[in-house]
């Protein structure tokens, strides 16, 4: 069984992380990435902490031809992993066409080319944002999914169902769906990280550069929410624990463990925090303030949701490790080694 896996998105924020988790763990790794939210420099960063520069190509896996032709030049693709995508949701509500062309297209192609050049084993991206607000908290993996309530949303739904249907028509094949919840931090090395181009959209990215004084205050978006301190309830998993469990759901697949031909694990801490408690976990983990303020509910936002992550700790035998303020305290070294500040 070959271990040559190809990462897709693999010079993104939560991609980079998983080329060093598998490096680390003895894959080789091949990434494609059209660098369209992130940069070639990560390469050499993944090199620092692995000793290991990973093969790299620029191209669009939403392009056909590009990717067909790909995969006849490459031998030897044990396993795919697929993060490429398009992932912010409020770009998604302005450009539809966008999002479902480039995330659906992209995992057609690749699903085609499994099928094609006999690449059985894949992992996709998918999040918890297909729960919608759930009714019941926890939410394992058998909580019905909701309509989207963006493009982007749907583009995870969808393509769940892609993945599915395809696997169910070609027995040969195995898919994984990953749910991730909310991930966060950065590498313990600050070597890589979350790089959002603009205003960041994203909680922690958000208080790390108010801290760092980039932004002036954090708007908190709503507190009267039906949650211990009335502001809004999220699952934040660290981004190496996220990565970990990409490793196993890999060997799970190439050890032929895998109980069904298409699964779907939850990935997140278990564990629900609120938006105040994430400013006031920074400020102890840093020592920093955050300069915040209370404003208005965020259109379209939940009000609470977190993980039952019993599935993915006793079938994959992984499970989030990493503390919450050791988390806020890694985006924070990250934040400043992005801003040249050590
Ligand atoms: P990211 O934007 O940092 O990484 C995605 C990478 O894919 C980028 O490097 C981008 O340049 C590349 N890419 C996008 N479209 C491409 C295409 N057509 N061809 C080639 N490369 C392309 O995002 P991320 O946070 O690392 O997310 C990775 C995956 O996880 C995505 O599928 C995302 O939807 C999913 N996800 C992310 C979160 C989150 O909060 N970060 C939560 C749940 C799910
Ligand atoms: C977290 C909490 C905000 C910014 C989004 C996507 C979801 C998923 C992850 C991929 C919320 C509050 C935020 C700010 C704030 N991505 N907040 N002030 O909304 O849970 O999920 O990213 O699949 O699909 O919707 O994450 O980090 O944006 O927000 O008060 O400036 O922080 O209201 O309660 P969210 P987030």
């Amino acid at each position: 069984m070959s271990k040559k896996i190809l990462v897709t998105g693999g010079t993104g924020y939560i991609g980079s992380h998983t080329v060093v988790e598998l490096q680390d763990s003895g894959f080789d790794v091949v990434v494609v990435d059209n660098l369209s939210n992130s940069n070639i420099e990560v390469l050499d960063n993944i090199d620092k902490i692995t000793g290991i520069k990973p093969y790299f190509e620029n191209f669009d896996l939403a392009d056909r031809k590009k990717t067909h032709n790909f995969f006849e030049r490459t031998s030897d693709i044990g396993a795919i992993i697929h993060f490429a995508a398009s992932k912010a949701v409020g770009e998604s509500v302005e450009k539809p066409l966008l999002y479902y062309g480039n995330n659906l297209v992209s995992l057609i192609n690749l699903l085609e080319c499994q099928v094609q050049f006999q690449i059985p084993h894949m992992v996709f991206s998918s999040s918890c944002t297909v729960y919608g607000q759930p009714e019941k908290l926890p939410v394992t993996e058998e909580t019905p999914r909701k309509d989207a309530e963006s493009p982007y949303g749907n583009t995870k739904r969808v393509n769940e169902d892609i993945m599915r249907d395809t696997i169910a028509a070609h027995p040969q094949l195995r898919g994984i769906a990953l749910r991730y919840f909310n991930p966060v931090g950065a590498h313990a090395s600050a070597l890589i990280g979350e790089l959002p181009l603009g205003v960041p959209q994203n909680l922690v990215p958000f208080i790390t550069q108010t801290a760092a004084g980039l932004r002036d205050e954090l708007k908190v978006f709503g507190d009267d929410y039906n949650t211990p301190d009335g502001s809004a309830v999220r699952d934040y998993i660290n981004v190496v624990d996220l990565a970990k469990a990409h490793v196993v759901a890999i060997e799970r697949l190439l050890g032929g463990k895998n109980k069904e031909n298409f699964e779907i694990f939850n990935l997140g801490t278990g564990r629900g925090v609120s938006v105040l408690e994430m400013v006031k976990g920074f400020e102890k983990a840093t020592g920093v303030k955050v300069n915040y303020k209370i404003v208005g509910r965020r259109q379209g936002d939940i009000e609470k949701i977190w993980a039952d992550t019993s599935y993915a700790n006793s079938e994959l035998g992984w499970k989030a490790e990493k503390g919450l303020e050791e988390t806020l305290l890694s985006a924070w070294e990250w934040e400043k080694r992005v801003r040249g500040k050590m």
